[in-house]
């Protein structure tokens, strides 16, 4: 059996902001033939922009904040891993997602949590102000990453797809952030394409994507 044969892989996306790439992810999940499809998205705030988008894309939302378990970072992750193994989601989608997750979070869905960061990793990973050190820095390439989530030094997971954009004269970090953000709607689902259709494979930090199986 190949992928095409198989049912759409069970994605659930973890967001915190506007939500312009769950809008993209889902847009392509619409899409006849592609081989996943987004069945829950949750959120850490409950002013996330990106709880609209599920509504209007008709995918259910639910508001997970911390303050509801106690401040307590593990009983909201156990709580929000739960949640997705309830859906019966295969594969989760940090889409600018605000918080780092808890290692029994991560354990829970092994080489299965991708994450989008607006730096052509490993320049300028680890924060929330990527796109403004690149334009301190004076890069004159920038760009986006999806990379595989893993315990450990935070951006520091194994490259899926990285996508770029030049640094233009005049750019101030609104401009270049739009530029980046335009190619992360493309690469975050075509890292959940690839990962769908089982044509990821590691090398130690190295991911391998083989050929498409033609049927
Ligand atoms: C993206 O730039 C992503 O790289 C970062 O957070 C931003 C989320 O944007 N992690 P949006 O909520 O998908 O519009």
């Amino acid at each position: 059996m190949t992928w095409r044969d198989a049912r759409p892989v069970r994605v659930g996306v973890l967001v915190s902001g506007r939500g312009s790439n769950l809008d993209a992810l889902c847009a392509a999940a619409q899409a006849p033939g592609f081989p996943a499809r987004v069945v829950l998205v949750i959120s850490n705030r409950r002013d996330a922009g990106a709880l609209q988008v599920a509504s209007r894309r008709g995918v259910p939302a639910e508001v997970m904040p911390l303050g509801r378990y106690d401040h307590d970072a593990r009983a909201r992750d156990r709580a929000m891993r739960d949640r997705f193994l309830l859906s019966e989601v295969e594969l989760v989608v940090c889409a600018g997602y605000n918080r780092v997750l808890t290692d029994e979070f991560l354990a829970a869905f092994p080489d299965a949590i991708l994450n989008v960061h607006p730096s052509l990793l490993p320049a300028f990973g680890g924060g929330m102000r990527a796109v403004e050190e690149a334009l301190a820095h004076g890069v004159k390439v920038a760009g986006c990453t999806v990379q595989f989530l893993e315990p450990g030094i935070p951006d520091g997971g194994p490259i899926i797809v990285q996508r770029c954009v030049p640094v233009l004269e005049g750019d101030d970090a609104e401009r270049l952030r739009q530029r980046i953000h335009e190619q992360e709607w493309i690469a975050v689902p075509e890292a959940v394409r690839l990962w769908s259709e089982g044509r990821l494979r590691r090398e130690g930090r190295v991911v391998r994507i083989t050929e498409e199986v033609r049927s």
